[in-house]
């Protein structure tokens, strides 16, 4: 059984249709691409099927639960565990440091954090950078400190919103090859919503959502 499923899913502002009947699934590994121009509704998308928002019509499915019928409360605790989350502009807690920033997600899952966080300082290169507040940082290190956080309860899903929008060429080619690699190795599923021809590179099942629908390419 598919991992994810978006089944028929609506979505309008006022009376703009936004998305129109669109369903789509992930299976587990899976790698997929949502590219589309601004405003297409990537970012709407993304949101319903991570249980931020609601669709006006249609469901979601995460690993087999209609996360469309839960409350706030349990779609966050879902969210939570199953799906690690990169935002469009950049959501590290300014008062935080690094270490305390990838801490975040398991403390609210009452998880043991020091040994994960350790383990993903080490894993992104930014051990060093463990006491740095976000304002210190590059926008490189800053969207590394972002992925680890979002990995820190080994979700399931890794959704990324387009994920290279302040990265320099060496940063983006720096971020597919690391997406690349925490597929492999972890098995995470990879959804990434894009309008950057640098991503072009990125092994995965490729749509275009125009008009409210997803295209296959
Ligand atoms: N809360 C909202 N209220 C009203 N309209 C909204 C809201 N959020 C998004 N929209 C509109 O819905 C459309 C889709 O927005 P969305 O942010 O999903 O696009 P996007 O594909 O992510 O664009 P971008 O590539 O610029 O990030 C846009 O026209 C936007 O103005
Ligand atoms: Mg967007």
């Amino acid at each position: 059984m598919s991992y994810l499923k978006a089944l028929n899913i609506q979505k309008f502002y006022g009376s703009r249709k936004i998305l129109s009947n669109l369903s789509f699934t992930v299976e587990k590994g899976e790698v997929v691409i949502i590219e589309g121009p601004s405003g297409a509704g990537k970012t709407t998308l993304l949101n319903i099927i991570s249980g931020i928002d609601l669709p006006d019509g249609g469901r979601v499915l995460l690993d087999g639960m209609n996360i469309t019928r839960m409350s706030e409360d349990e779609r966050a605790r879902v969210r939570l565990k199953k799906i690690g989350i990169i935002f469009q502009s950049s959501a590290l807690i300014e008062d935080l440091n690094v270490m305390e920033n990838i801490a975040l997600p398991l403390k609210l899952a009452g998880r043991k954090w020091k040994e994960r966080v350790f383990d993903l300082l080490k894993y992104f290169g930014i051990e060093h950078l463990k006491y740095s507040y976000p304002e210190s940082l590059s926008g490189g290190e800053k969207q590394r400190v972002e992925i680890a956080r979002a990995l820190a309860n080994e979700p399931e899903i890794l959704i990324a919103d387009e994920p290279t929008s302040n990265l320099d060429d060496d940063n983006a080619r720096n971020l597919v090859a690391l997406l690349r690699k925490i597929n492999r190795e972890t098995g995470t599923s990879i959804i990434i919503a894009t309008h950057d021809v640098r991503l072009k590179n990125l092994e995965g099942k490729r749509y275009l959502l125009k008009e409210g629908r997803l295209y296959e390419r």
